[in-house]
This record gives C-alpha cells, sequence and structure tokens, in this order.
C-alpha cells in the first residue's frame, strides 16, 4: 500500500482507512467525471491494495460473464488460478468466452459454463441443480463469491414472461432467486457482490416507481431512469439481505460495487452518445473488473458496504438510507417476483 495515500485494510471484519485523503483527491472525486472516468482510476490505484491473499479454496460464480466487465473479471480470476462458473444465457457466447479464457490461462482450473436468462427462474433452478450435484460431490468447492454482474440498459420498455419490467426481473428479481437457489452452495463466510452503478446515485429508492413500470407506459418509458432506480435498489437489497443473513445466523456478507464508466459493449450500445463523449477516457473493462476482483478476497465484512475503487464510499448523495418501510417494501416486491416466500432466509 502506497505510504501516505488514505487505503483500506480489513481488520476485524471492518475497512479501515489508513494514510491520508489529500484535498486534491476529495475537490477530484466530487467532480464524479474525473472519479468516474480513467483518470479516476489511476488516482485511486495509487492508494489501493499493492497485492492480497487470494481466498483458500476460492470459487466465483459470475453472471453475465461473457462480456464487459464481467468477462474481465474471469480473466483476472483465472490469472490467480481461481475456480470460477460462468453464468450466461448463451450457449454460443458463452462457450466462446470459456474458449477464450481456457487459451489464456491454460494452467487455471478450468472454468465452468452454466446455462441460464437471469429473468427465467426455472433456468436459474435448473442451473443450479447441476452446480449444486459437482458442488455436493466435491467435483466443485463450495461458492466462496457470486457475483450478480448481468446487466442491462433498456431503450425501450419490455418484461419477462412472469410480466416484470426487463430491469427489475435482471436487477433484482433473477438475482434474488438465484441468491436463494444457491444458498446451499455457498462457503461459511461466502460473499455475494451486487455490481451496481453510480448512476443510483441520482434515483432515491422508489417501489412504487419500479412497480409502475410492470404496466404499459412505452411513451413515457425512461430506461435510463428504470436502469438508475433498480441500481440503487440493488445496494438497498444487499443492504437489507445482509441483514437477514446476520439475524439468522448466515455467515455469508452481501455487498454492492460500482465498476466506475468503463468501454464495454453494453456501454456502446445503450449509451453510444455517452460512449462517443467519452472516447479515450473511459476505464478498459479490466480497469472496471479489479476492485471487484479486489473484493472477492478480502475477509469476511460485518457490514454491507457500497464499494468504488477498494474503498467504501456512502451510498447517498445527501441524507440517510430511506426509511424501513421503503426497505421492507422492496424486500416484499423482490421475493414475491422471484416466488418466495418473504421469511425464505429464516426460514431456509
Ligand atoms: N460499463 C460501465 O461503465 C458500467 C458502469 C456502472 C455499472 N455497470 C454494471 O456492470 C455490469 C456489467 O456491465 P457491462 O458494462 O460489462 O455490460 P455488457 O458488456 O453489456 O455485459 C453485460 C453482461 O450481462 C449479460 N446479461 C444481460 N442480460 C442478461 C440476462 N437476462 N441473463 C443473463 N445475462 C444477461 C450479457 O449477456 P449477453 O452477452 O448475452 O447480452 C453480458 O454478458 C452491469 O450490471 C452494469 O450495470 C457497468
Amino acid at each position: 500500500m502506497s505510504g501516505s495515500l488514505a487505503g483500506v485494510r480489513i481488520v476485524n471484519g471492518k475497512p479501515i482507512r489508513s494514510g491520508h485523503r489529500l484535498l486534491t483527491d476529495w475537490l477530484l472525486d466530487a467532480t464524479i467525471y474525473f472519479s468516474f472516468d480513467s483518470s479516476g482510476f489511476r488516482r485511486h490505484q495509487r492508494s489501493a491494495p499493492q497485492d492480497f491473499k487470494v481466498r483458500d479454496n476460492a470459487h466465483v460464480l459470475v453472471t453475465g460473464a461473457n462480456s464487459g466487465v464481467g468477462f474481465a473479471l474471469c480473466e483476472q480470476l483465472m490469472r490467480r488460478n481461481v475456480q470460477v462458473t460462468l453464468l450466461c444465457r448463451s450457449l454460443t457466447r458463452g462457450d466462446a468466452a470459456i474458449e477464450r479464457l481456457i487459451k489464456s490461462f491454460p494452467s487455471a482450473p478450468k472454468p465452468r459454463l452454466l446455462l441460464a436468462d437471469i429473468t427465467d427462474l426455472q433456468a436459474i433452478d435448473d442451473a443450479i441443480d447441476v452446480l449444486r450435484d459437482d458442488v455436493k460431490s466435491d467435483h466443485l468447492p463450495p461458492i466462496s463469491c457470486l457475483i450478480h454482474n448481468a446487466g442491462i440498459l433498456p431503450l425501450t420498455q419490455s418484461f419477462t414472461s412472469t410480466g416484470h419490467e426487463l430491469a427489475v426481473a435482471a436487477h433484482l428479481i433473477g438475482p434474488m432467486r438465484l441468491t436463494h437457489a444457491l444458498f446451499d452452495c455457498m462457503a461459511e463466510g461466502g460473499r455475494i457482490i451486487f455490481m451496481s452503478s453510480g448512476g443510483m446515485y441520482f434515483a432515491p429508492l422508489s417501489v412504487k416507481k419500479m412497480l409502475a413500470y410492470n404496466v404499459e407506459t412505452q411513451d413515457s418509458y425512461d430506461g435510463v431512469l428504470a436502469y438508475a432506480l433498480t441500481k440503487r435498489a440493488q445496494v438497498e437489497l444487499a443492504k437489507c439481505l445482509h441483514e437477514r443473513y446476520r439475524s439468522s445466523g448466515v455467515s455469508v456478507d452481501v455487498q454492492s460495487i460500482h465498476p466506475g464508466w468503463a468501454d464495454t459493449p453494453g456501454v456502446e450500445s445503450s449509451l453510444s452518445a455517452f460512449h462517443q463523449k467519452m472516447s479515450g477516457r473511459l476505464r478498459t473493462s479490466t480497469e472496471g473488473a479489479l476492485p471487484t476482483e479486489w473484493l472477492c478476497h478480502t475477509p469476511p465484512l460485518t457490514e454491507s458496504h457500497f464499494w468504488f475503487d477498494w474503498v467504501p464510499r456512502s451510498p447517498y448523495l445527501l441524507g440517510k438510507r430511506p426509511p424501513q418501510s421503503e426497505i421492507d417494501a422492496l424486500w416484499n416486491m423482490v421475493s414475491e417476483g422471484a416466488k418466495l416466500p418473504h421469511d425464505w432466509v429464516s426460514s431456509s
């Protein structure tokens, strides 16, 4: 760790800042632009942990792993010989990703491919049934880290077969179902990470607005807002799930993270004007992935944090966490969408 700059170490389950933060860092971070972009990455990287210990028997499951940040994350994990499982919705794109990974890291444990669209509850259960057999028969270690990375910024309003708007289904309902399905495959002291987005800073939690998206409103549908609302909800869901695990004695912790603005196929296709305007200033996919790779391996955390570039940040621009009633409404909306009883954590 760089001598004088502020970095974070995990001590007794708490992230502890050491060193000092320069005034210029405060100012540049406040611009957002020079924080989320590639210059922000390089500046923050100076105080990042230089090296870290990979968890023993690490096995990381990454959703949306065939492209962008998810694929880059698998590369970084395999570079350190970690067992990875990729959850992808397309056999062709999933196979191509596996092939590239094996070619690049021939001596790493063979990556595993699971096929499921993250909005398809039955497909998720079926995929995890296959994985469970391998974990229970000791062919694969239990999951040390589950990364809910699959994401989309819908250009138009569309619905799943269960009638849920796509962003709500892909960012909240599917991940909840996957979390539940994987419950008995998680390692002691394991971790779940939601790949959220800094875009959520401008969208306070609103269950009402997310529920309204389930009704056809083509003309007034705003995909960027649907994305931001569901990314905000991921941060709150992570905290809520973490607390429910704690109070039920489950040792898994739940975190959320923002990868910064990275140049990925998703950004290029969904935010083409932004992608063009930011040409040369976006992070690479690998830069977007590196802090998450580190977070996969840090010791268990007692609280749920929102991370950005190796440091926990407040997820709120102003004010505090939403009222408990709104968080409960989120939990109920997501549980019902995922067809799970509201008390599934305590009754599992
Ligand atoms: N890049 C950024 O600047 C940025 C900033 C903030 C947050 N993020 C977050 O980072 C994550 C990765 O984004 P990215 O930029 O790397 O995007 P990307 O290149 O578009 O990758 C997204 C991945 O998610 C998969 N996916 C989408 N819908 C899916 C579904 N229904 N079922 C299964 N997989 C699905 C995609 O699979 P297909 O290839 O089959 O479509 C793809 O593998 C997202 O959660 C995004 O919100 C990214």
